[in-house]
């Protein structure tokens, strides 16, 4: 018998190995699904991997994104690309989050359906450093930040749901929605991977594409860089450091915009660019603001005019500026910022000086140091990541 062991083990590698070709050959999605899916998308035939891995900086400060579940963010793709979910079938998420300008508009306001626009700019998903990090009830209690510019949804799903449903934008119901998607062959298989069966329902819809802007993550910057190689100072914020030294791979003049950024701005924005100070504020624009904000919201007149604090990650394309879109250029918000802040009764303190509001005067140089500075903000890889691109076969 001992003699006839190698014989034996020669033969079974033989026969395992066409054996290992048929029966073990892996694929995600059925030959089925695989074909239903082809029609229609460009997906990958294995999942993207969706893990956002924040860098130490944030880390260390107690920020952490939530786990993102891979195969609903999959799904949330779909949607976020899919034209079929609005009232006149021109108008999907990226419409108005366009991935080439992290996930913001060029113009002040967006063309929804039948050519309505949006009353308000589009807000750049690409310019904060994770979604989760910082967003939603659930994650931070109290200290949670709101969605919108006057803050009025409590999580991504409210917020979802607001896009959807909103006459100037997508103009759906939550019926129409998961009727059309149920009718959409491509939906089965995505819906059999993200939730073991293919019914479809609002709240499914919904955990779909909050777990897709969930995923968007901005943090791996120049600034990011630098950041996870330096020590900051603790502001006494949740989740905000300073960092006061320069920077050794910045230039000179990103080192002096970073200077002028931690004096006059960072107070609101955040040092580190993970979660902004405050989490609304009135920044001077008007003194009689037709859009009250987060005043109309609350009923709140000492938040008239207030908006949401955003961070400023890839800002330099986010353009036009401010909930309105008034200012086209980075030059034009510094020079509101320097000679053209209105003394609002509700303007927060940190932009007056006494009883009037502050004139920073920043000259032509300091002007062109802030705007090298807020260069450094941008991540390259998230407008370039397939996995966050439009999966639709054109
Ligand atoms: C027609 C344009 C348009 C469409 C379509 C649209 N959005 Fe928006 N989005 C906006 C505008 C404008 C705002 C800011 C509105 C406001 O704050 O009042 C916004 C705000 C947001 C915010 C808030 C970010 C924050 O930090 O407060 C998120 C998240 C978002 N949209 C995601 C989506 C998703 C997901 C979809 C698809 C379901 C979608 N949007 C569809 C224009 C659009
Ligand atoms: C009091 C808090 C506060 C301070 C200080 C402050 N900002 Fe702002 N900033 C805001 C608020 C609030 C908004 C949104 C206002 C709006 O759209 O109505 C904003 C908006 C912006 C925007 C537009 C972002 C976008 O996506 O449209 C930029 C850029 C900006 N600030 C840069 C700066 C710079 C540079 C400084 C320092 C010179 C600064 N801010 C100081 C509160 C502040």
């Amino acid at each position: 018998m001992k003699k006839l062991a190698p014989v034996f083990a020669l033969l079974s590698v033989i026969l395992l190995v066409p054996a290992c070709k048929s029966d073990f050959t892996y694929y995600y999605y059925t030959e089925e699904q695989t074909k239903v899916l082809n029609e229609y998308l460009d997906l990958p035939e294995l999942p993207h991997d969706y893990t956002v891995t924040f860098p130490s900086h944030l880390s260390n400060v107690g920020l952490f994104p939530r786990a993102v579940e891979r195969d609903k963010a999959v799904l949330g793709r779909v949607l976020f690309y899919d034209k079929k979910l609005s009232k006149d079938g021109t108008v999907s998420c990226a419409t108005c989050h366009k991935q080439d300008l992290a996930f913001s508009d060029d113009k002040a306001f967006s063309d929804g359906v039948y050519d309505r626009s949006t009353t308000r700019n589009s807000f750049a998903l690409g310019s904060v450093a994770n979604f989760s990090a910082y967003y939603g009830t659930d994650l931070n209690g109290s200290s949670a930040i709101r969605f919108f510019w006057d803050n009025r949804a409590e999580t991504a799903q409210d917020q979802s749901r607001g896009s959807m449903t909103n006459a100037n934008e997508m103009d759906m119901t939550m019926h129409d929605i998961t009727e059309t998607v149920a009718s959409q062959p491509y939906y089965a298989p995505l819906f059999d991977k993200a939730f073991g069966s293919t019914e479809v329902t609002e709240s499914k819809v919904l955990e779909a594409v909050a777990n897709f802007v969930n995923a968007m993550g901005s943090y791996q910057s120049k600034f990011d860089e630098q950041a996870n190689n330096s020590t900051g100072t603790f502001t006494g914020n949740f989740g905000n450091v300073v960092y006061g030294n320069a920077f050794s791979g910045f230039t000179a003049e990103e080192n002096r915009g970073k200077e002028l950024y931690n004096a006059n701005c960072s107070s609101c924005h955040s040092g580190n660019m993970g979660r902004p100070v405050l989490q609304l504020a009135n920044n001077g624009l008007e003194l009689n603001p037709t859009d009250r904000g987060v005043g109309a919201i609350t009923g709140n007149s000492n938040e008239n005019g207030s908006f949401k604090v955003p961070t400023l990650r890839n800002v330099t394309l986010t353009g036009p500026y401010m909930h309105d879109g008034r200012f086209k250029t980075l030059e034009e918000v510094i020079d509101f910022y320097s000679t053209g802040i209105q003394n609002h009764p509700n303007l927060h303190s940190s932009l007056r000086q006494g009883s009037n509001a502050k004139v920073f005067n920043f000259t032509h140089d300091q002007k062109q140091d802030l705007i090298a500075f807020l260069h450094t903000l941008t991540d390259d890889r998230l407008l370039e990541d397939k996995k966050f691109s439009d999966p639709f076969k054109q």
